[in-house]
């Protein structure tokens, strides 16, 4: 194994060429591609479709109660680096009009190890993203169910995991000699349904079954084909709008402006909490680039449809926050189902009921986009041998990836049954903000001074002077308005802390280092500044989301690794065409 051979590329010549499925080297598949059939419209309806979900219908609700009214200056800044990444793959999806995000976009720019990175970071992004989605449709749903006088055994709407937790804080409470009142209502509620569970291998039976069965139904969906999810995801975005406008355009009316007082009353640190859930609410608009082959004019069509999802749902996200913390105070929104929260606490109880309603709806359209995503991907990376043939099976009547398609459906049912919701938001927002990081990267390797001649290119403005300069204002601003946060790092990075608060700082440490190189690069090289701006903005959201993420996630990219050196590397097409020219 050379070196070199890690960077192998793919060149733009041989990624557009690809093609759809080599039969011969692929027993079992078939040859016809996928079908072209959607348009800008459908595009930016999927994006839609993507990004409204979990986030803005249930994260956005813990977020606002760290952070106050200010969450809506976050979900600024969110779009900020997303609209940052969201140019650099527009350039890409118009470059490179293919299947396969940013992992085909990787491969030819970095080569091909980062590309399998890459795609392999992207299965946090739609599958463990959509075991998340499927969780909170479950909280929803059964939610819904109960308000109507249907119960469902709690030990089958609950992840394993969640009860299992609960079950024994609650005991460690009782053992420490306080009473059951002294627990907070969801560990109650997870004590309970541990208690009441049936026995089963030694251990309970508490599965979140309505998350299973979402997802069993989504995947049908997607396996039939591209233009029923098409018809299907429609509908329920144009469902989704109309109830984000009336949720605004009634909240507006009770909206108490003292309640926006103070602003952020637990400061900025208060307000960064959220970056995970905010992060996880704008997550979706990258995911119309995996649809480029089943588009009518991809080059065209992609961009525009990525940058309208993008600004429509900022402008939402912003309004929706403030009409939500203007409505009651910020300390009451701690809540899984705000939007509807806030309507029966000023006594609208009917919204309340058609908010909780149509946020199943809206979140079984995240689900639906990603479960188209996730299959897409592997199948790029199969054609290219990086995957096993079958990944990159098309099925001879539906002709949809059927194979990959089953696999997603499998590994987002099986943990949604049994996870807790909080580590796989963490683990989405890190894996696709690195995902993110990459794809600006991407740019600065194929386009660093914006000359390529793509349809659609990033605007070039010369970071020369621009990067450092800028970097050198925001450090100032933080030393001005936040000196003892500064302080407090430096000190840790010293060492006074030992080694438990220097392992905190490293993803901080990380950062830096990157601010300092790019500020030398982008001086030497004229790179373009909002490459190098969504390079950073990622980066920095990236540590807020904290060391032990880092770690986990440093894990998953080593079983990816493994993978690459155990399989990838040898099949790889590029390898095997090098190897007999
Ligand atoms: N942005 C998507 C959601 O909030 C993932 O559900």
């Amino acid at each position: 194994m050379s070196l070199k051979s890690l960077f192998r590329r793919k060149s733009l010549n041989a990624v557009l060429h690809t093609p759809p499925t080599d039969v011969a080297a692929h027993p079992g598949a078939v040859e016809e591609g996928l079908e072209r059939n959607l348009t800008v419209r459908d595009l930016t309806s999927l994006g839609i479709a993507a990004i409204i979900g979990a986030g803005i219908f249930s994260t956005i609700g813990n977020a606002s109660y760290e952070g106050g009214p200010a969450v809506s200056l976050l979900f600024v800044f969110t779009a900020i680096a997303c609209a940052f990444s969201a140019l650099c793959y527009a350039q890409f999806a118009a470059t490179i009009p293919v299947s396969g995000s940013a992992y085909t976009y990787a491969y030819a720019s970095f080569g091909e190890l980062a590309a399998w990175i890459i795609g392999w970071a992207l299965i946090m992004e739609y599958t463990v993203g959509n075991i998340v989605v499927a969780i909170s449709w479950s909280d929803y749903f059964t939610g819904l169910l109960s308000g109507v006088g249907l119960d469902i055994p709690a030990w089958l709407t609950m992840g394993t995991q969640s009860a299992h937790k609960g079950y024994y804080e609650v005991l460690a409470l009782l053992q420490a000699g306080k009473p059951l009142t002294a627990a907070d209502p969801s560990q109650l509620l997870a004590y309970n349904t541990w208690l009441a569970a049936p026995d089963f291998l030694g251990g309970k039976l508490v599965i979140d079954l309505p998350a299973f069965v979402i997802n069993a139904l989504i995947t049908t969906l997607v396996y039939i084909g591209i233009k029923e999810s098409k018809n299907a995801s429609n509908l329920l975005v144009i469902l989704k709008m109309i109830v984000v406008l009336v949720v605004i355009a009634v909240g507006v009316f009770y909206v108490n402006p003292a309640n926006w007082s103070p602003f952020a009353p637990n400061g900025i640190g208060g307000v960064l909490k959220g970056v995970s859930a905010v992060f996880f609410a704008y997550i979706g608009f990258d995911a119309i680039s995996t649809t480029a082959e089943e588009c009518k004019n991809p080059q065209r069509d992609l961009p525009r449809a990525m940058i309208y999802a993008l600004i429509i749902c900022t402008v939402l996200y912003v309004i929706i926050t403030l009409v939500l913390t203007g409505m009651v105070p910020y300390k009451e929104l701690a809540v899984g189902d705000p939007l509807a929260y806030v309507f029966t606490k000023v006594g609208v109880d009917w919204l309340a009921g058609v908010v909780a309603v149509s946020a199943i709806f809206a979140m079984a359209s995240v689900l639906l986009v990603f479960q188209i995503g996730q299959p897409r991907i592997w199948m790029a990376m199969s054609r290219d041998g990086l995957l096993p043939p079958v990944f990159a099976k098309v099925h001879p009547r539906f002709r949809t990836p059927s194979f990959s398609t089953l696999v997603t459906g499998f590994f987002v049912g099986v943990p949604a049954l049994l996870l807790n919701m909080d580590l796989v938001i963490d683990l989405t927002s890190i894996g696709t903000l690195f995902a993110f990081a990459l794809v600006c990267g991407g740019i600065l390797m194929i386009d660093p001074q914006g000359t390529s001649d793509a349809r659609f290119k990033v605007p070039y403005l010369n970071g020369k002077f621009l990067v450092p300069l800028l970097l050198a204002v925001a450090g100032g601003m933080v030393m001005v308005y936040n000196r003892p946060a500064i302080d407090e790092f430096w000190s840790s990075v010293a060492g006074n802390g030992g080694y438990e608060e220097f392992r905190h700082q490293i993803p901080m440490l990380v950062f830096l280092i990157s601010c300092v190189l790019l500020a030398w690069v982008s001086f030497r090289k004229n790179l373009s500044l909002l490459p190098v701006l969504g390079l950073l903005t990622n980066l920095y959201l990236m540590t807020q989301l904290g060391v032990n993420n880092w770690l986990l996630f440093t894990a998953w990219l080593l079983i990816g690794l493994a993978i690459y050196f155990g399989y990838s590397y040898k099949h790889s097409k590029l390898a095997i065409r090098k190897a007999v020219a």
